[in-house]
């Protein structure tokens, strides 16, 4: 097939770790005879630096005028002030805003060889499988409104959490929809002993779940759900939840998989999510991590198991994605790591030795 990928590496180690994805997409553009078109465009602190905003209209352009978008990082120290009235991280939230990605996809998988890796005892991530479904466009994120200003009292800020009924609907469709493809497991995850969007989620959560007989609905409070997770993850099957909670409890569940560097994440819209078509973004869960970029010490697989995602859901590949999830789980089964996974001993692996590795096992 002809496709065309919108590449925005943006700072830190996006850029590292996109390189190691670019080389697996050529590998299986090769393999299995494809034609990836890719652009690259500006986002982040680079963009700030280069055009004085953190999306400028040529990289949206370029990116609506793909087929999928496949991203790095955004952010870092010299952006950072919080006085700065622009952040490298108004980008993202601006592109997921403008192409309408109201979905976040987080699947959290445990590989056998990397048990020693995380902190967790091994019986416990037994049979770890979970998908994360992380509502994404809306919530205390884009809420207003969202300010700060001086008052005789001393200074004041607001922010807003907010939700629609068309906003919660539309996410929780596809959380049952994709249960029913799961373990039949839902877990919706709210704060409704406190909030007004948290009992009207719960609501609508109720009322939508006769519509899925199939699938098993429960309701989890986020502070006994950040709680569960880590006592019995082999119990959840699908969590969905609000912008900000999911944002939280993914970065918990990535402790579970060896390390944040591990997870990949899709950003869907409403066709994207529904039939596989549409614009849909890719990203690592990670984030910029300022303390290692530059030293070639990343780790790559969040962003190219994110690759892998791209071809199975913007594009229907899934033998190519299957290839990628193969080769990755053969080079950790090879004892192949990164630092961020080596358990204390001398990491053996640099990020482009994990490119090489995966890229040659396709
Ligand atoms: C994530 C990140 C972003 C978020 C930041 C960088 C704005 O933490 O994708 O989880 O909070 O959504
Ligand atoms: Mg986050």
């Amino acid at each position: 097939m002809d496709a065309s990928i919108a590449i925005l590496p943006g700072d830190g180690v996006g850029p590292e770790v996109i390189s190691e994805s670019i080389k697996v997409l050529d590998a299986v553009a090769s393999k299995f005879k494809h034609n990836f078109n890719l652009t690259i465009g500006d986002i982040g602190g680079c963009a700030i630096d280069k055009y004085g905003t953190a999306l400028p209209d040529i990289t949206l352009e370029k990116c609506s005028n793909s087929d999928a978008i496949l991203m790095g990082a955004v952010g870092g120290p010299k952006w950072d002030n919080p006085s700065n009235k622009i952040r490298p991280e108004d980008g993202l939230l601006k592109i997921r805003k403008s192409l309408k990605l109201f979905a976040n996809i987080r699947p959290v998988k445990v590989y056998p060889s990397l048990i020693n890796a995380t902190p967790i005892k091994p019986e416990i991530l037994k049979n770890v499988d979970i998908l994360v479904i992380r509502e994404l466009t809306g919530g205390l994120y884009f809420g207003k409104p969202k300010k700060r200003w001086d008052t005789s009292k001393g200074r004041r800020g607001v922010d807003t959490l907010k939700y629609s009924e068309h906003e919660i609907r539309r996410i929780l469709k596809l959380a049952f929809e994709l249960s029913g493809s799961r373990r039949k497991k839902l877990t919706s995850v709210d704060k409704q002993n406190v909030l007004e969007t948290s009992r009207l989620w719960r609501e609508i959560a109720i009322e939508m779940s006769s519509q899925y007989p199939e699938v098993e609905l429960d309701h989890m409070l986020v502070d006994n759900a950040a709680m569960q997770l880590i006592r019995n993850p082999s119990d959840f099957d699908v969590i969905v939840s609000e912008n900000t909670f999911g944002d939280i409890l993914t970065d918990e569940t990535a402790v579970l998989s060896g390390s944040m560097g591990m997870l990949p994440s899709a950003s869907l819209s409403e066709a994207s999510s529904s039939s596989g078509s549409g614009m849909g973004l890719f990203e690592p869960i990670h984030g910029s991590a300022p303390d290692i970029s530059g030293q070639g010490i990343a780790n790559p697989i969040g962003s190219i198991l994110s690759t892998a995602m791209m071809l199975r859901l913007s594009f229907n590949l899934n033998d190519e994605a299957l290839a990628i999830e193969k080769a990755v789980e053969g080079i950790l089964e090879d004892g192949y790591r990164t630092a961020d996974i080596s358990m204390g001993s001398q990491a053996n692996a640099d990020t482009s030795k994990i490119g090489d590795l995966i890229s040659g096992a396709i």
